[in-house]
Protein backbone atom coordinates (compact mmCIF):
# COMPACT_ATOMS: atom_id res chain seq x y z
CA UNK A 1 0.00 0.00 0.00
CA UNK A 2 1.31 3.70 -0.30
CA UNK A 3 2.43 5.07 2.63
CA UNK A 4 1.95 8.80 2.63
CA UNK A 5 4.18 10.80 5.22
CA UNK A 6 2.56 14.53 6.34
CA UNK A 7 3.86 17.06 8.40
CA UNK A 8 1.42 19.88 10.07
CA UNK A 9 3.20 23.35 10.52
CA UNK A 10 0.20 25.43 13.04
CA UNK A 11 -1.63 22.85 15.30
CA UNK A 12 -4.38 25.81 16.00
CA UNK A 13 -7.86 25.03 15.55
CA UNK A 14 -7.81 23.56 11.75
CA UNK A 15 -4.17 22.06 12.76
CA UNK A 16 -5.52 20.60 15.71
CA UNK A 17 -9.07 18.93 13.32
CA UNK A 18 -6.97 18.44 10.29
CA UNK A 19 -4.59 15.63 12.54
CA UNK A 20 -8.17 14.60 14.27
CA UNK A 21 -8.89 13.01 10.83
CA UNK A 22 -6.27 11.89 10.01
CA UNK A 23 -5.40 9.70 12.72
CA UNK A 24 -9.27 8.91 13.56
CA UNK A 25 -9.74 7.52 9.89
CA UNK A 26 -6.34 6.40 9.12
CA UNK A 27 -7.16 2.22 8.79
CA UNK A 28 -10.51 4.01 6.51
CA UNK A 29 -8.38 5.53 4.24
CA UNK A 30 -6.22 2.46 3.89
CA UNK A 31 -9.32 0.34 3.29
CA UNK A 32 -11.04 3.07 0.98
CA UNK A 33 -8.20 5.29 -0.60
CA UNK A 34 -5.76 3.01 -0.41
CA UNK A 35 -3.33 5.38 0.97
CA UNK A 36 -1.23 4.48 4.43
CA UNK A 37 -1.63 7.57 5.88
CA UNK A 38 1.11 9.24 9.09
CA UNK A 39 1.33 12.40 10.66
CA UNK A 40 5.59 12.13 10.64
CA UNK A 41 6.11 15.46 11.96
CA UNK A 42 4.73 18.73 13.40
CA UNK A 43 5.96 22.51 13.67
CA UNK A 44 3.83 24.15 16.73
CA UNK A 45 5.74 26.51 18.95
CA UNK A 46 3.67 25.43 22.33
CA UNK A 47 4.45 22.25 23.09
CA UNK A 48 1.45 20.79 25.29
CA UNK A 49 -0.96 21.47 22.69
CA UNK A 50 1.49 19.11 20.17
CA UNK A 51 1.58 16.42 23.23
CA UNK A 52 -2.11 17.32 24.65
CA UNK A 53 -3.17 15.50 20.84
CA UNK A 54 -1.74 12.37 21.57
CA UNK A 55 1.45 13.17 19.04
CA UNK A 56 5.14 11.79 20.20
CA UNK A 57 7.74 14.07 21.42
CA UNK A 58 10.10 13.08 18.64
CA UNK A 59 7.58 14.22 15.67
CA UNK A 60 7.29 17.82 17.44
CA UNK A 61 10.11 19.82 15.04
CA UNK A 62 11.66 22.61 16.20
CA UNK A 63 12.44 24.61 12.87
CA UNK A 64 10.84 23.89 9.39
CA UNK A 65 14.80 23.20 8.30
CA UNK A 66 14.09 19.82 10.77
CA UNK A 67 10.22 19.53 8.68
CA UNK A 68 11.57 19.59 5.10
CA UNK A 69 14.79 17.40 5.97
CA UNK A 70 12.64 14.50 7.01
CA UNK A 71 12.74 12.14 3.93
CA UNK A 72 9.68 10.30 5.50
CA UNK A 73 7.74 13.73 5.01
CA UNK A 74 6.07 13.97 1.73
CA UNK A 75 2.96 16.48 2.11
CA UNK A 76 4.01 19.67 3.99
CA UNK A 77 0.43 21.05 5.43
CA UNK A 78 0.32 24.56 6.29
CA UNK A 79 -2.58 25.92 8.57
CA UNK A 80 -0.41 29.12 10.41
CA UNK A 81 -2.44 31.59 8.30
CA UNK A 82 -1.24 34.96 7.68
CA UNK A 83 1.50 35.95 5.44
CA UNK A 84 4.65 35.45 7.46
CA UNK A 85 6.09 33.25 8.58
CA UNK A 86 3.96 31.26 6.45
CA UNK A 87 4.94 32.28 2.81
CA UNK A 88 8.75 31.30 3.67
CA UNK A 89 7.54 28.25 5.20
CA UNK A 90 5.88 26.93 2.00
CA UNK A 91 8.51 28.11 -0.11
CA UNK A 92 11.04 26.52 1.77
CA UNK A 93 8.90 23.37 1.76
CA UNK A 94 8.31 23.12 -2.12
CA UNK A 95 11.71 24.06 -2.57
CA UNK A 96 12.75 21.01 -1.17
CA UNK A 97 10.15 19.26 -3.38
CA UNK A 98 7.31 18.48 -0.75
CA UNK A 99 3.45 18.84 -2.18
CA UNK A 100 2.50 22.08 -0.47
CA UNK A 101 -1.28 22.15 1.16
CA UNK A 102 -2.95 24.90 2.50
CA UNK A 103 -5.79 26.90 4.04
CA UNK A 104 -4.32 29.89 3.78
CA UNK A 105 -6.51 32.39 1.34
CA UNK A 106 -4.68 35.23 2.09
CA UNK A 107 -1.13 33.54 1.23
CA UNK A 108 -3.10 31.74 -1.73
CA UNK A 109 -4.63 35.33 -2.91
CA UNK A 110 -1.56 37.44 -2.38
CA UNK A 111 1.66 35.03 -3.38
CA UNK A 112 -0.04 32.41 -5.26
CA UNK A 113 2.37 33.36 -8.55
CA UNK A 114 5.51 32.88 -6.69
CA UNK A 115 4.15 29.73 -4.55
CA UNK A 116 3.02 28.04 -7.82
CA UNK A 117 6.23 29.29 -9.90
CA UNK A 118 8.02 27.20 -7.22
CA UNK A 119 6.08 24.65 -6.91
CA UNK A 120 6.34 24.14 -11.02
CA UNK A 121 9.94 24.35 -10.67
CA UNK A 122 10.68 21.65 -7.93
CA UNK A 123 7.92 19.46 -9.55
CA UNK A 124 5.45 19.40 -6.45
CA UNK A 125 2.27 20.19 -5.52
CA UNK A 126 0.53 23.16 -4.47
CA UNK A 127 -3.69 22.45 -3.45
CA UNK A 128 -5.56 25.06 -1.70
CA UNK A 129 -9.27 23.48 -1.16
CA UNK A 130 -9.69 24.52 2.58
CA UNK A 131 -8.22 28.05 1.72
CA UNK A 132 -12.04 28.86 -0.06
CA UNK A 133 -15.26 27.85 1.74
CA UNK A 134 -13.89 25.88 4.37
CA UNK A 135 -15.40 22.45 3.80
CA UNK A 136 -17.07 23.29 0.88
CA UNK A 137 -15.76 21.38 -1.80
CA UNK A 138 -15.65 24.38 -4.51
CA UNK A 139 -12.15 24.37 -5.28
CA UNK A 140 -12.39 21.07 -6.77
CA UNK A 141 -15.68 21.49 -7.98
CA UNK A 142 -13.90 24.08 -10.44
CA UNK A 143 -11.10 22.47 -11.39
CA UNK A 144 -12.45 18.80 -11.44
CA UNK A 145 -15.86 18.83 -11.73
CA UNK A 146 -17.25 21.98 -13.90
CA UNK A 147 -14.25 22.24 -16.70
CA UNK A 148 -16.29 21.11 -19.80
CA UNK A 149 -18.10 24.82 -18.79
CA UNK A 150 -17.26 28.69 -19.27
CA UNK A 151 -17.88 29.67 -16.04
CA UNK A 152 -20.34 32.62 -16.55
CA UNK A 153 -20.63 33.77 -12.75
CA UNK A 154 -20.16 32.94 -9.48
CA UNK A 155 -22.29 34.41 -6.51
CA UNK A 156 -21.70 33.58 -2.75
CA UNK A 157 -22.04 33.51 0.87
CA UNK A 158 -18.38 33.15 1.50
CA UNK A 159 -18.02 34.38 4.81
CA UNK A 160 -19.70 32.49 7.90
CA UNK A 161 -18.73 35.42 10.49
CA UNK A 162 -20.79 38.13 8.58
CA UNK A 163 -23.86 35.43 7.97
CA UNK A 164 -23.53 34.99 11.32
CA UNK A 165 -23.97 38.68 12.29
CA UNK A 166 -26.36 39.86 9.39
CA UNK A 167 -28.61 36.78 10.67
CA UNK A 168 -28.62 37.37 14.09
CA UNK A 169 -29.64 41.31 13.18
CA UNK A 170 -32.08 40.45 11.36
CA UNK A 171 -33.59 37.74 13.24
CA UNK A 172 -33.20 39.00 16.76
CA UNK A 173 -33.57 42.79 15.57
CA UNK A 174 -30.02 43.27 17.26
CA UNK A 175 -28.11 46.18 16.57
CA UNK A 176 -24.29 44.97 14.26
CA UNK A 177 -22.22 45.55 17.85
CA UNK A 178 -24.32 43.61 19.95
CA UNK A 179 -24.44 40.85 16.67
CA UNK A 180 -20.47 40.96 16.43
CA UNK A 181 -19.85 40.68 20.39
CA UNK A 182 -22.14 37.41 20.45
CA UNK A 183 -20.22 35.94 16.92
CA UNK A 184 -16.97 37.13 18.97
CA UNK A 185 -18.46 35.12 22.18
CA UNK A 186 -18.92 32.05 20.04
CA UNK A 187 -15.42 32.05 18.65
CA UNK A 188 -17.13 32.82 15.11
CA UNK A 189 -15.29 36.64 15.37
CA UNK A 190 -11.73 36.96 15.89
CA UNK A 191 -10.79 39.81 18.61
CA UNK A 192 -9.74 42.22 15.87
CA UNK A 193 -12.63 41.15 13.60
CA UNK A 194 -11.83 43.57 10.46
CA UNK A 195 -10.81 40.53 8.54
CA UNK A 196 -14.16 39.34 8.44
CA UNK A 197 -16.41 42.35 8.72
CA UNK A 198 -14.63 44.51 6.12
CA UNK A 199 -15.08 41.93 3.31
CA UNK A 200 -10.95 41.18 3.09
CA UNK A 201 -11.34 37.38 3.51
CA UNK A 202 -14.22 36.97 1.15
CA UNK A 203 -11.90 39.19 -1.38
CA UNK A 204 -8.93 37.29 -0.84
CA UNK A 205 -11.73 34.47 -1.80
CA UNK A 206 -13.33 35.45 -4.50
CA UNK A 207 -9.88 36.48 -6.16
CA UNK A 208 -8.77 33.03 -5.69
CA UNK A 209 -12.29 31.55 -6.67
CA UNK A 210 -12.87 33.73 -9.66
CA UNK A 211 -9.41 33.44 -11.14
CA UNK A 212 -10.14 29.77 -11.07
CA UNK A 213 -13.80 29.80 -12.38
CA UNK A 214 -13.03 32.63 -14.99
CA UNK A 215 -9.21 30.85 -16.68
CA UNK A 216 -7.54 34.30 -15.88
CA UNK A 217 -5.26 35.83 -13.02
CA UNK A 218 -7.89 38.26 -10.89
CA UNK A 219 -5.85 39.46 -8.49
CA UNK A 220 -7.29 41.31 -4.98
CA UNK A 221 -6.45 45.11 -6.16
CA UNK A 222 -9.22 44.63 -8.83
CA UNK A 223 -11.86 43.19 -6.31
CA UNK A 224 -14.24 45.67 -5.23
CA UNK A 225 -14.59 45.56 -1.69
CA UNK A 226 -17.11 46.45 1.06
CA UNK A 227 -17.98 45.18 4.23
CA UNK A 228 -21.01 44.86 6.84
CA UNK A 229 -20.33 47.45 9.48
CA UNK A 230 -22.46 50.17 8.05
CA UNK A 231 -25.47 47.57 8.11
CA UNK A 232 -27.94 48.94 10.16
CA UNK A 233 -31.19 47.62 11.66
CA UNK A 234 -33.27 50.07 9.91
CA UNK A 235 -32.28 48.96 6.62
CA UNK A 236 -32.93 45.20 7.58
CA UNK A 237 -36.11 46.10 8.65
CA UNK A 238 -37.00 48.35 5.69
CA UNK A 239 -34.87 45.31 3.35
CA UNK A 240 -38.07 43.32 5.06
CA UNK A 241 -41.22 44.98 4.17
CA UNK A 242 -39.89 45.09 0.60
CA UNK A 243 -39.77 41.51 0.55
CA UNK A 244 -35.69 41.70 0.68
CA UNK A 245 -33.01 39.97 3.32
CA UNK A 246 -29.33 41.70 3.72
CA UNK A 247 -26.45 39.03 2.70
CA UNK A 248 -22.52 39.76 2.29
CA UNK A 249 -22.52 38.85 -1.17
CA UNK A 250 -19.37 37.52 -3.78
CA UNK A 251 -19.84 38.49 -6.90
CA UNK A 252 -17.71 37.38 -9.96
CA UNK A 253 -19.33 37.67 -13.75
CA UNK A 254 -17.75 36.90 -16.76
CA UNK A 255 -19.52 38.67 -19.65
CA UNK A 256 -18.29 40.07 -23.23
CA UNK A 257 -18.26 43.69 -21.36
CA UNK A 258 -15.37 41.81 -19.01
CA UNK A 259 -15.04 40.45 -15.56
CA UNK A 260 -16.72 42.32 -12.80
CA UNK A 261 -15.72 41.00 -9.16
CA UNK A 262 -17.34 42.41 -5.93
CA UNK A 263 -17.63 41.82 -2.26
CA UNK A 264 -20.28 44.18 -0.79
CA UNK A 265 -23.53 43.80 1.06
CA UNK A 266 -26.73 43.03 -0.85
CA UNK A 267 -30.20 42.81 -0.75
CA UNK A 268 -31.22 39.76 -1.83
CA UNK A 269 -35.01 38.34 -2.29
CA UNK A 270 -36.26 36.52 0.63
CA UNK A 271 -37.24 33.65 -1.41
CA UNK A 272 -34.34 33.09 -3.20
CA UNK A 273 -32.06 29.79 -2.48
CA UNK A 274 -29.23 32.30 -1.15
CA UNK A 275 -31.61 34.26 1.10
CA UNK A 276 -31.65 30.56 3.00
CA UNK A 277 -28.68 30.34 3.59
CA UNK A 278 -28.17 31.53 7.27
CA UNK A 279 -26.05 31.28 10.50
CA UNK A 280 -22.54 30.83 9.91
CA UNK A 281 -23.43 28.69 6.60
CA UNK A 282 -21.72 29.21 3.19
CA UNK A 283 -22.88 28.83 -0.67
CA UNK A 284 -21.66 29.53 -3.59
CA UNK A 285 -23.74 29.39 -6.82
CA UNK A 286 -21.98 28.88 -10.12
CA UNK A 287 -23.40 29.38 -13.81
CA UNK A 288 -21.68 27.35 -16.37
CA UNK A 289 -22.50 27.84 -20.18
CA UNK A 290 -23.42 23.90 -20.22
CA UNK A 291 -24.33 22.59 -17.18
CA UNK A 292 -26.12 25.77 -15.99
CA UNK A 293 -26.03 26.30 -12.54
CA UNK A 294 -24.60 24.30 -9.65
CA UNK A 295 -24.94 25.61 -6.30
CA UNK A 296 -23.19 24.03 -3.09
CA UNK A 297 -23.82 24.64 0.76
CA UNK A 298 -22.08 23.80 3.50
CA UNK A 299 -19.25 25.13 6.87
CA UNK A 300 -16.74 27.23 5.19
CA UNK A 301 -14.95 27.16 8.64
CA UNK A 302 -14.54 24.89 11.44
CA UNK A 303 -11.32 22.54 12.91
CA UNK A 304 -13.47 19.46 11.30
CA UNK A 305 -14.64 21.12 8.19
CA UNK A 306 -11.59 22.79 7.19
CA UNK A 307 -9.53 19.49 8.31
CA UNK A 308 -12.37 17.98 5.93
CA UNK A 309 -11.10 20.04 3.00
CA UNK A 310 -7.31 19.49 3.73
CA UNK A 311 -7.29 15.77 3.97
CA UNK A 312 -9.16 15.67 0.79
CA UNK A 313 -5.88 17.50 -0.87
CA UNK A 314 -3.70 14.90 1.10
CA UNK A 315 -5.74 12.53 -0.21
CA UNK A 316 -5.59 13.96 -3.89
CA UNK A 317 -2.27 14.63 -4.16
CA UNK A 318 -1.53 11.07 -2.78
CA UNK A 319 -3.55 9.42 -5.98
CA UNK A 320 -2.24 12.11 -8.51
CA UNK A 321 1.44 12.47 -8.59
CA UNK A 322 1.06 14.14 -12.44
CA UNK A 323 0.56 17.71 -10.98
CA UNK A 324 -1.80 20.17 -11.79
CA UNK A 325 -1.36 23.99 -11.74
CA UNK A 326 -3.89 26.85 -12.27
CA UNK A 327 -4.73 26.90 -15.82
CA UNK A 328 -3.94 30.24 -16.83
CA UNK A 329 -0.59 32.12 -17.02
CA UNK A 330 -0.09 32.73 -12.98
CA UNK A 331 1.43 36.12 -12.38
CA UNK A 332 1.58 38.86 -10.05
CA UNK A 333 -0.43 40.99 -12.04
CA UNK A 334 -3.74 40.72 -14.09
CA UNK A 335 -3.22 39.71 -18.10
CA UNK A 336 -3.34 42.93 -19.48
CA UNK A 337 -5.71 41.87 -21.94
CA UNK A 338 -8.21 41.03 -19.24
CA UNK A 339 -10.76 43.80 -18.95
CA UNK A 340 -12.88 44.72 -15.80
CA UNK A 341 -15.57 46.37 -15.33
CA UNK A 342 -15.98 48.55 -12.51
CA UNK A 343 -18.84 50.20 -13.72
CA UNK A 344 -21.08 47.17 -12.66
CA UNK A 345 -25.26 47.49 -13.76
CA UNK A 346 -27.26 46.44 -11.01
CA UNK A 347 -30.37 47.75 -8.67
CA UNK A 348 -29.83 50.03 -5.44
CA UNK A 349 -31.87 50.72 -2.69
CA UNK A 350 -31.00 54.35 -1.34
CA UNK A 351 -31.86 55.54 2.13
CA UNK A 352 -31.84 59.36 2.89
CA UNK A 353 -33.33 61.55 5.64
CA UNK A 354 -34.39 64.92 3.96
CA UNK A 355 -36.80 68.32 4.80
CA UNK A 356 -40.38 67.71 4.73
CA UNK A 357 -41.37 70.68 2.69
CA UNK A 358 -43.10 70.68 -0.88
CA UNK A 359 -41.11 70.43 -3.83
CA UNK A 360 -38.14 68.60 -2.02
CA UNK A 361 -39.35 65.08 -3.60
CA UNK A 362 -39.17 66.61 -7.21
CA UNK A 363 -35.72 68.01 -6.87
CA UNK A 364 -34.28 64.76 -5.74
CA UNK A 365 -35.94 62.88 -8.56
CA UNK A 366 -34.49 65.42 -10.50
CA UNK A 367 -31.08 64.69 -9.63
CA UNK A 368 -31.41 61.03 -10.18
CA UNK A 369 -32.80 61.96 -13.47
CA UNK A 370 -30.06 63.78 -14.75
CA UNK A 371 -27.51 61.28 -13.94
CA UNK A 372 -30.06 58.67 -15.82
CA UNK A 373 -30.90 56.74 -12.73
CA UNK A 374 -34.44 55.19 -13.23
CA UNK A 375 -36.97 55.07 -10.11
CA UNK A 376 -38.58 52.11 -9.39
CA UNK A 377 -39.70 52.35 -6.05
CA UNK A 378 -40.03 55.48 -3.87
CA UNK A 379 -41.28 55.25 -0.26
CA UNK A 380 -41.33 58.38 2.17
CA UNK A 381 -41.90 56.51 5.77
CA UNK A 382 -43.30 59.47 8.87
CA UNK A 383 -41.72 61.87 9.94
CA UNK A 384 -38.89 61.56 12.62
CA UNK A 385 -37.28 64.20 14.75
CA UNK A 386 -34.49 64.23 12.66
CA UNK A 387 -36.45 64.51 8.93
CA UNK A 388 -38.45 62.60 6.92
CA UNK A 389 -36.88 59.06 5.91
CA UNK A 390 -37.08 58.21 2.25
CA UNK A 391 -36.20 54.81 0.69
CA UNK A 392 -35.80 54.61 -2.91
CA UNK A 393 -35.16 51.69 -5.10
CA UNK A 394 -33.69 52.18 -8.79
CA UNK A 395 -34.28 49.72 -11.56
CA UNK A 396 -31.31 48.58 -13.22
CA UNK A 397 -28.50 51.37 -13.42
CA UNK A 398 -24.74 51.60 -13.42
CA UNK A 399 -22.57 51.95 -10.38
CA UNK A 400 -20.82 55.24 -11.23
CA UNK A 401 -24.00 57.10 -12.20
CA UNK A 402 -25.53 56.44 -8.84
CA UNK A 403 -22.17 57.35 -7.18
CA UNK A 404 -22.76 61.10 -8.57
CA UNK A 405 -26.22 60.93 -7.71
CA UNK A 406 -25.54 60.57 -4.16
CA UNK A 407 -22.52 62.97 -3.93
CA UNK A 408 -25.08 65.71 -5.89
CA UNK A 409 -27.57 64.49 -2.81
CA UNK A 410 -25.10 64.75 -0.15
CA UNK A 411 -24.59 68.44 -0.92
CA UNK A 412 -28.34 69.44 -1.10
CA UNK A 413 -29.16 71.53 2.11
CA UNK A 414 -33.15 69.84 2.19
CA UNK A 415 -30.98 66.17 2.03
CA UNK A 416 -30.00 66.00 5.73
CA UNK A 417 -28.25 62.91 5.37
CA UNK A 418 -27.98 60.09 3.06
CA UNK A 419 -27.99 56.85 5.43
CA UNK A 420 -27.38 53.99 3.03
CA UNK A 421 -26.57 52.56 -0.49
CA UNK A 422 -27.35 48.77 -0.25
CA UNK A 423 -27.35 46.89 -4.07
CA UNK A 424 -30.16 44.90 -4.54
CA UNK A 425 -29.38 41.79 -6.71
CA UNK A 426 -32.22 39.84 -8.27
N1 LIG B 1 -13.29 33.72 8.95
C1 LIG B 1 -13.87 32.97 7.88
C2 LIG B 1 -15.37 33.04 7.96
C3 LIG B 1 -13.49 31.54 7.85
O1 LIG B 1 -15.92 33.65 8.86
O2 LIG B 1 -16.01 32.48 7.07
C4 LIG B 1 -12.12 31.35 7.32
O3 LIG B 1 -11.98 31.94 6.08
Amino acid sequence: MKKLGVAILGLGVVGGGTYKILTDNKEYFKKTQKLDITVESVLERNKQRALDLGIEEDKIASSIEEVISNPSVDVVVEVIGGVEPARTFVLKALMSGKTVVTSNKELVCKHWYELEAEAKKMNAGLLFEASCVGGVPIIRTLTEGTQANRILSLVGIINGTTNYILTKMEKEGTDYQTALKEAQHLGYAEFNPTADVEGFDAAYKLSILSSLAFSKRIPLENVYREGITKITGEDIAYGKKLGYKIKLLAIGKNTDAGIEVRVHPAFVPVDSMIASVNDSFNAVKITGDSVGEVMLYGRGAGALPTGSAIVSDIIFAGKHPEISYATFENTKEADKSTKFVSDFTTKYFIRLTVEDKSGVLSKIAGVFAKYGVSLKEVKQDVYKENGVPLVIITHETQEFSVRKTLEKLEAMEEVFSVDSLIRVEE
